[in-house]
């Protein structure tokens, strides 16, 4: 609960908005007087009475306001000095937060704050027959966090694969193959084994310049329709979906719509047409492009001088439609900072062009991931499939697991979800736009900030409530500060969920998660839950044990990280 705002919310000065108490509520100035406090100095001039007095008469509307009085959350108003200070009464405080947790359950942070408003996210947006690589990894597992944590907020997320499927590329793959593919080998290798057909591509087109020209005869083919060379391209294209699936099912990854590139290419010319129309298109060395100097920017480029258009065109189409198609409140893209310039160019041409609606798309930048080097034993280049990674995860997890706790029961299963727990907690719990480097044993160790430590919490607090029981009454005892700590982190879930979303930052989820489990574990090790004092306190105590599990099972849910029952 956000004290300071209840204390605002309640208190009512004339001429003094809500906004302004929120901002003047501070700590006091001896702590001893109480949690907040309302220097009340600077309402004098406006009430034209003294601040010593103000605050005397506050205090007195306090004491007689009914509301304030059943609702019991403050325990204590004193005057002093000009100051109006509160203490909050925190056993209301602990049953009305637990309270709240086990009625709400999973529906724990949610809120209905959103509903009626749709957020398209694009994210992952992978391309065909090419490496799913580390470098997709942040976008993915991003995206895959916010899309949760927005329909966990009341939003309709729409999760877009906006695949990279459009570009002679596709025409070098079908030369490429032609040359020298065979079916079944593609079929079992996959991405890889296209990847290597395009690489072998590269390195012999190097001598046979004729190959290009053929490349670019078969793209248009595409383009145009040919039977045979669509059926290879649409091949292509499910052969990779097909592999990276079973990625995005480890990651518990979803979308809505695979509307890619070449989805649009026959949307681009209207946009063409409306730009010419608006007078926004210029020829310059051929091309045509909107000049965005007196923005800053280099002009953007919507069509070669050979007529094709761009990665940039195909996404203004993009936009258009998905504006058209959801009618979205927000349009994100979860994309790599690489890219700001594109998405700064193409923005600002659809606000010249007159799309009120420019201003709701937003470019979530992202940093780098790197791997710690010599820590990668698949190496294809200098390309790192994310596939190896997560399977090396896994791997290193049912090692240290078996080591820990060789007689536990299903260590695949555990290994999987803190394989790819590690994996995903990894590329979400810092600030998105800080460049990481990866390290397997970093996040696998169990004492750090990391996902395995949270998990090895929850399980240690499944282990106490199978003992234990989880009582159904519960009374508030005699509190200590460790557990006023942990139901005051365990209470700040709503607002870090709202936060995350409002900052598109998984991370304070993330970092909710490892504070609460870092004050679970000190209460955990300096009260005593099972061979409590007395009954009264043993039973509250699982009741706040139970309550930090459910709010920590809600954190990782939304970021997408299993936890197991044991571990
Ligand atoms: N496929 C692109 C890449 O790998 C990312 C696409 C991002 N989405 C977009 N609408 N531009 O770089």
């Amino acid at each position: 609960m956000d004290y300071k705002k209840y204390i605002a919310e309640h208190l009512h000065i004339d001429g003094v908005g809500e906004e302004e108490l929120y901002d003047l509520i501070a700590l006091p100035p001896n702590l001893e007087m109480g949690d907040y406090a309302l220097p009340c100095f600077k309402f004098a001039k406006l009430m034209r009475k003294s601040p010593v007095m103000i605050a005397e008469e506050l205090k007195q509307s306090v004491m007689s306001d009914e509301v304030i009085m059943s609702d019991k959350v403050l325990s204590e108003v004193s005057a002093v000095n000009g100051y109006l200070n509160f203490k909050i009464n925190k056993t209301g405080f602990v049953a009305a937060t637990l309270d709240r947790i086990l009625k709400e359950k999973e529906r724990y942070g949610a809120s209905e704050e959103g509903v009626g408003k749709t957020i398209c996210i694009d994210y992952s947006s992978i391309n065909i027959a090419k490496p799913f690589h580390i470098g997709h990894l942040s976008t993915t597992v991003l995206g895959g966090a916010l899309y949760r944590i927005f329909n966990f907020l009341g939003y309709k997320s729409v999760g877009i694969n906006h695949l990279g499927d459009y570009g002679t590329q596709f025409g070098k793959l079908i030369s490429a193959y032609k040359r020298w593919g065979d079916k079944k080998t593609i079929e079992e290798g996959g991405i890889r084994a296209l990847n290597e057909l395009y690489v072998r591509f590269h390195r012999e087109a190097e001598e046979h310049p004729e190959y290009d020209d053929e490349a670019r005869t078969y793209f248009k083919k595409i383009e145009q329709g040919d039977e045979e060379c669509l059926a290879l391209f649409r091949w292509f294209k499910e052969l990779t979906l097909k592999d990276v699936q079973k990625i995005y099912d480890l990651l518990d990854i979803h979308f809505d719509s695979y509307a890619g590139e070449s989805f649009f290419s026959d949307k681009m010319q209207p946009v063409v047409d409306e730009l010419r129309e608006k007078g926004l298109l210029i020829e310059s060395r051929g091309a045509q492009v909107v000049d965005l100097e007196a923005y800053g920017m280099p002009p953007c480029i919507i069509l070669k001088s050979d007529g094709t258009s761009l990665y940039a065109t195909r996404d203004m189409a993009a936009a258009i439609y998905r504006k058209e198609t959801y009618d979205f409140d927000k349009c994100l893209y979860v994309v790599a900072y690489q890219q700001n310039l594109h998405f700064k160019q193409f923005f600002k041409v659809l606000e010249l062009m007159g799309k009120e609606w420019s201003k709701d798309l937003v470019h979530v930048a992202y940093g780098m991931v790197s791997l710690e080097e010599g820590t990668m034993s698949t190496r294809k280049g200098n390309v790192v499939f994310l596939e190896d990674v997560i399977n090396k995860c896994i791997e290193k997890a049912y090692t240290i697991i078996d080591e820990k706790n060789p007689d536990l029961e299903n260590k695949e299963d555990v290994a999987q979800k803190v394989g790819v727990g590690a994996v995903i907690f990894g590329a979400l719990y810092n600030n998105k736009i800080k460049d990481i480097v990866f390290s397997y044993d970093k996040v696998l160790t169990f004492d750090g900030e990391t996902s395995v430590y949270v998990q090895y919490t929850c399980a240690r607090a499944q282990s106490v409530l199978q003992k234990g029981g989880v009582p159904e009454q519960y009374e508030i005892p005699e509190l200590c500060p460790q557990e006023i700590e942990l139901v005051k982190a365990i209470s700040s879930f709503p607002e870090a969920v709202k936060t995350a979303a409002e900052k598109y930052e998984p991370s304070v989820i993330a970092r909710f998660a490892v504070d609460v489990a870092q004050k679970f574990n000190k209460f955990y090790f300096d009260c005593k839950i099972l061979a409590a004092e007395d009954e009264r306190t043993k039973n509250f105590r699982l009741v706040l044990t139970n309550a930090t599990l459910q709010a920590l099972k809600n954190a990782f849910a939304l970021l997408g990280i299993g936890i197991p029952d044991k571990m």
